[in-house]
């Protein structure tokens, strides 16, 4: 079975967890392609489980804007962060409005967060359902992974984050 995971991060905690994803499908005998929402394919029919990751800004999928803000934090050197190489780039938000779907692939959707009270910080898993459904992909699973005041993901996240994804795998077998 082969599966896409496609994520945008800005400070690397997304892509650590789509990596740990990777990794637990890989586990479970997929063949599992990790790849950043601006190079990632239109044409999905190539894929069984595609899954989607991205970080929360401002409550919802980062935005232009909010990824210039997030490389003004990473340039304050009190923050300690380090800005991924294509963390300017087009992101979830606009590969969403991209896709085109063929071959029916089942979709599970992952977002990073603050670890507060989701009331209060948002959740990017709900507007990548939304982006999806539009397209009319159903979504099989979401997660939320926390990240602490530091911007760092919180200790067992990328334990977490393997063990959902070796939980995906019957869904497209089912
Ligand atoms: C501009 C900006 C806005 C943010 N807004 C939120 C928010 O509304 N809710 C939240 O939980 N976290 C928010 N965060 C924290 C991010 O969710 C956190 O930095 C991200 O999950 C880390 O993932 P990354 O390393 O893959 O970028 C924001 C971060 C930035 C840079």
């Amino acid at each position: 079975m082969n599966a896409l995971i496609v994520y945008e991060s800005m400070f690397g905690n997304t892509r650590t967890l789509a990596e740990a994803i990777a990794d637990g499908l890989t586990t479970q005998g997929v063949d599992a392609r990790v790849t950043l929402a601006y190079d990632a394919p239109a044409d999905l029919s190539d894929y069984a489980l595609v899954i989607v990751g991205a970080p929360t800004h401002a409550h919802s999928l980062p935005r232009t804007t909010s990824r210039t803000e997030a490389a003004a934090w990473a340039a304050d050197p009190t923050k300690e962060l380090t800005l991924e190489p294509m963390a300017g780039a087009s992101g979830v938000r606009e590969w969403l409005k991209r896709i085109w779907l063929v071959g029916d692939p089942h979709f599970a959707v992952f977002s990073t967060r603050a670890d507060i009270p989701s009331i209060f910080s948002g959740d990017a898993c709900k507007a990548m359902t939304k982006g999806l459904k539009r397209r009319l992909a159903r979504v099989d699973s979401h997660a939320d992974f926390l990240v602490g005041l530091d911007n760092r993901l919180l200790e067992g996240e990328e334990t977490r984050a393997r063990e959902w994804a070796s939980g995906l795998v019957p869904l497209p077998i089912a």
